[in-house]
């Protein structure tokens, strides 16, 4: 009697286990074809970059290498020498990010990915796939000639049979009418369906638990996720549950002097330096990509292209928080903002509760002072226990969360 009742408790212990973890990332064809093309190193020139070098899971889905962390922060391309201009955000829970567009009533422009928007959903309904699209021809990432030479890939590869269970036969010379090859967006389409999936976005953080009532936040932690929504107003820009509202926003960090794109003059594709401008360059956001848009798109909304142009100038996308402190272990180094110029989540809070006084004392010169936000950050008056308990916070934020 005895025994079979320790029995049924072990057993019930067991399932409710089973209930309450997330089960075992189960994939759908279309999410194992996206995880193929996203880990596929022939898919670069020379063949030695994949999506994941640059986006690993053990750092929350961005770079991996402490030591490039520690410094520039920018990932070198599949062709070594060559660096693009900024930090990889993380490709994890990214795929609720609107299309690209501009919302009048709150006067604001919204959505897309990337720190600058660029990769809108205009392609393919789908700002994340849209996003897939680019970093494989991008010479300075994993420098394929063409949608044709990455679809040759596929075709070869050992998963070729997966596309065509899930897309039908390959064909690597079916263009689409915006001259885009329609096997190249459905490789796109895949791997925004794996970055959507249970292994990229499990949602199973401490946080998560939380407001679902089977974890609770430790005082401190409690302490911080109040100071968030209140007095430090993180919330205003980073709401729960997704930690971002898809807009735009100067804070006004200081330019990473170990930043590799400041060297690019030196370094050359197709015979034009990467970056003309070399030191002097200073990081556009948003104000880049808008002024690559005709004016015709503007007048849309009633706005004039070179206003627009102007007011969001250095603005960069408001990221994520989930899995922000995500890494393999105590003191591996990670980098925060669009070029990876702060170096923890301590340097983060302690910048936006003191940043008035630190401009003041010269100990931080901000990248862009131009339409620089001074109503939400930059003297919070948190203490030293306040912006402690913040840190605390952010750190229930990180995936594979264990009750
Ligand atoms: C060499 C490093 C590198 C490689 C390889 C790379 N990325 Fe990135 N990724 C970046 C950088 C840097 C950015 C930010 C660029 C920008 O905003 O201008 C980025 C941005 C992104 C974003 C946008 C996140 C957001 O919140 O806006 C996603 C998603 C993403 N990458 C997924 C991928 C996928 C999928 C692949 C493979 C097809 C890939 N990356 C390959 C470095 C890389
Ligand atoms: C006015 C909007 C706004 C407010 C308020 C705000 N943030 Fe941010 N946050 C941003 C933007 C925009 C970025 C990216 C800026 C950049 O890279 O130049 C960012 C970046 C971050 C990052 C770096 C994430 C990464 O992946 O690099 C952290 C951490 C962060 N914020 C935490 C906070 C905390 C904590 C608070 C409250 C104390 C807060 N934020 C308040 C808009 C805001």
């Amino acid at each position: 009697m005895k025994g079979s009742t320790v029995l049924k408790s072990v057993f019930l212990s067991v399932l409710i286990a089973l209930v309450a973890l997330p089960a075992a990332a189960q994939l759908t064809p279309k999410e194992t074809l996206g995880k193929a093309l996203y880990f596929d190193r022939a898919l670069s020139s020379p063949s030695n970059m994949s999506c994941a070098v640059c986006h690993e899971e053990r750092a929350g889905f961005t770079g991996s290498n402490p030591g490039i962390n520690k410094k520039g922060a920018v990932y070198p391309g599949a062709v070594h020498q060559r660096f693009g201009n900024r930090r990889p955000p993380t490709a994890s829970s990214a795929g609720d990010s609107p299309v690209f567009h501009y919302d009048a009533e709150e006067g604001l422009f919204i959505g897309g990915m990337f720190w600058d928007g660029r990769a809108t959903g205009w392609v393919t309904g789908d700002p994340l796939a849209d996003q897939a699209m680019g970093p494989y021809l991008n010479p300075v990432e994993q420098n394929l000639p063409s949608e044709e030479a990455a679809c040759v890939v596929v075709a070869e590869s050992v998963y070729a049979g997966l596309y065509e269970e899930v897309f039908g036969p390959i064909d690597c010379s079916d263009y689409d009418d915006d001259g885009h090859l329609k096997a190249y967006k459905n490789f796109a389409v895949a791997v925004a369906a794996f970055e959507r999936s249970e292994e990229v976005s499990p949602y199973d953080s401490k946080f998560d638990y939380v407001m679902a009532g089977e974890a609770e936040f430790s005082p401190q932690e409690a302490l911080g996720w109040d100071l968030f929504n209140g007095k430090a107003m993180c919330s205003a820009c980073h709401p729960a549950p997704l930690f971002t509202d898809f807009t735009y926003d100067n804070l006004g960090v200081p330019r990473n002097p170990d930043n590799p794109f400041y060297d690019m003059d030196q370094v050359f594709v197709d015979g034009a330096p990467i970056n003309d401008l070399g030191e002097t360059w200073v990081d556009p956001g948003l104000a880049g990509f808008l002024s690559s848009l005709p004016e015709d798109w503007f007048e849309v909304y009633g706005l004039e292209k070179s206003a627009a142009v102007d007011e969001n100038y250095g603005k960069h996308k408001v990221p994520t928080l989930r899995n922000v402190d995500k890494r393999p272990g105590r003191g591996f180094a990670k980098a925060y903002m669009h070029n990876g110029s702060l170096k923890s989540l301590e340097e983060v809070v302690a910048f936006y509760n003191n940043r008035e006084t630190m401009i003041a004392e010269g100990s931080i010169v901000p990248e862009v002072m131009a339409n620089m936000n001074v109503d939400e950050l930059g003297d919070l008056g948190l203490t030293e226990e306040e912006e402690a308990a913040l840190v605390a916070f952010m750190k229930t934020l990180s995936d594979g969360y264990q009750p």
